[in-house]
């Protein structure tokens, strides 16, 4: 493991609230190496005219995909400032959050309320779902459920809300909550939402969230035309530079804690621990962090040991459910070989069996639902099991 000089007086000034030094803590944001790359890859993808019109920013839950969407924001905001300054009617990029659904599938009509009053949108509550132009052959073509609702209604007053700003970026964050769908076959009007409102008003959606959101790439092919994904993965002990990127990152927070003396975190034993009990994530992390120095600032200590530390890490449990899901989105992420679409292309897919059939339905109906991991138990890589 790469040594790194141990830092003995924090940057920090001491002085202030206790509340004012742990704010001062957590707001404190690292330039790290995962980041810095996800963000390039998003704006590239945002900013290349033949680019994507939905980006995916996925990674393990703590790996700081929240942060990368307000670097997002806050740069296409400062991109466009100049712009926006001259016309106040000039709104280049939104950004919401989506909230899981209370009952069993997402809320859109809540979602596009939210959004139009992020959006300065008036008169939310008086849309009226009136009969488009032209529908005269309503009894012949039947519309769908949504078409005949007040979502509909919402929503073509959102697509009109950003055709009229001139919105260009719409960034969504926990967009996993919007394939959220009881029934299976309810994701495909989940999939219709999204692809709507992306065509309709030409905005590039940048859809933020755990790795459920590869349901689109695997089940949405007139989503997945139009989609590039953005990988914010954890940091992994298997890989060298990763460990040495995660090593420096711990010495960066130490040195960050606003108390007298920095933790020591840079022996080998310390390094391992820490990276056992954050999965390799930096928000797992920064949080952790947060609440040791709550405790050491309460307890008027200078520092925290290890030993301190451990009080306040998660629980092994909790950290296997963290790292499960994790691998399990990093395996999604692997693409296929060549030769395999090579033989789709050539073969067509391969001929089943009627029992397979049977076999095969039967394990639709016990699909897992988005965001749900595999109850599979894959073995964790520690820094002295790592492969070389
Ligand atoms: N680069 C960073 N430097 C410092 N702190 C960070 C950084 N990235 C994330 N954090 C902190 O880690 C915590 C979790 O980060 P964030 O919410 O961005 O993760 P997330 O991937 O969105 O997690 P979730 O899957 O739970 O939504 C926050 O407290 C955040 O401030
Ligand atoms: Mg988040």
């Amino acid at each position: 493991m790469k040594k790194i000089t141990p830092n003995s007086s924090p940057r920090n000034i001491i002085a202030g609230t206790p509340e004012q030094r742990i704010a001062q803590f957590k707001s404190y944001l690292a330039n790290h190496q995962h980041l810095g790359t996800a963000f390039r890859k998003s704006m590239d993808a945002i900013s290349r005219s033949t680019g994507p019109r939905i980006v995916i920013v996925t990674g393990p839950t703590g790996a700081g995909k929240t942060t990368l969407a307000r670097r997002i924001y806050r740069e296409l905001a400062s991109i466009y400032r100049q712009e926006t300054e001259k016309d106040r009617g000039f709104l280049p990029v939104a950004g919401i959050s989506a909230v899981p659904p209370s009952g069993v599938s997402f809320n859109w009509k809540d979602f596009y309320i939210r959004l139009l009053s992020n959006h300065g949108d008036v008169m939310i509550d008086r849309k009226l779902a009136v009969p488009r132009q032209g529908e005269i052959f309503c009894d012949a073509l039947p519309m769908s459920p949504l078409e005949r609702s007040v979502v509909d209604t919402l929503r073509r007053s959102l697509e009109s809300s950003l055709l009229h700003r001139r919105t260009k970026v719409l960034i969504i964050d926990e967009a996993h909550h919007l394939l959220m769908a009881k029934d299976p076959t309810r994701l495909e009007y989940q999939f219709e939402a999204l692809k709507s409102l992306t065509i309709e008003t030409d905005v590039t959606i940048v859809i933020v969230g755990t790795y459920g959101l590869l349901d689109i790439r695997d089940q949405s092919g007139q989503l997945v035309r139009r989609s590039e994904i953005v990988h914010l993965p954890r940091y992994d002990i298997r890989s060298e530079t990763d460990k040495a990127a995660f090593s420096s990152l711990v010495a960066t927070f130490t040195r960050e804690l606003p108390l007298e003396q920095a933790p020591d975190f840079l022996s080998d034993d310390a390094l391992e621990y820490i990276y056992t009990k954050t999965a390799g994530c930096v928000g797992i992390l920064k949080d952790w962090f947060a609440r040791c120095l709550e405790q050491a600032i309460k307890s008027g200590d200078k520092t925290f040991t290890i030993d301190d530390a451990a009080q306040y890490a998660l629980c092994n449990k909790a950290l296997r459910t963290i790292i499960e899901e994790a691998m399990d989105g990093e395996n999604r992420l692997q693409d296929e070989d060549i030769e395999g679409i090579n033989m789709l292309l050539h073969n067509g897919p391969p001929k089943v069996s009627t029992e397979q059939i049977d076999q095969g339905s039967k394990r639709l109906k016990n699909r897992r639902p988005v965001g749900e991991r595999l109850p599979v138990r894959d073995p964790i890589g520690g820094f002295r099991h790592a492969a070389p």
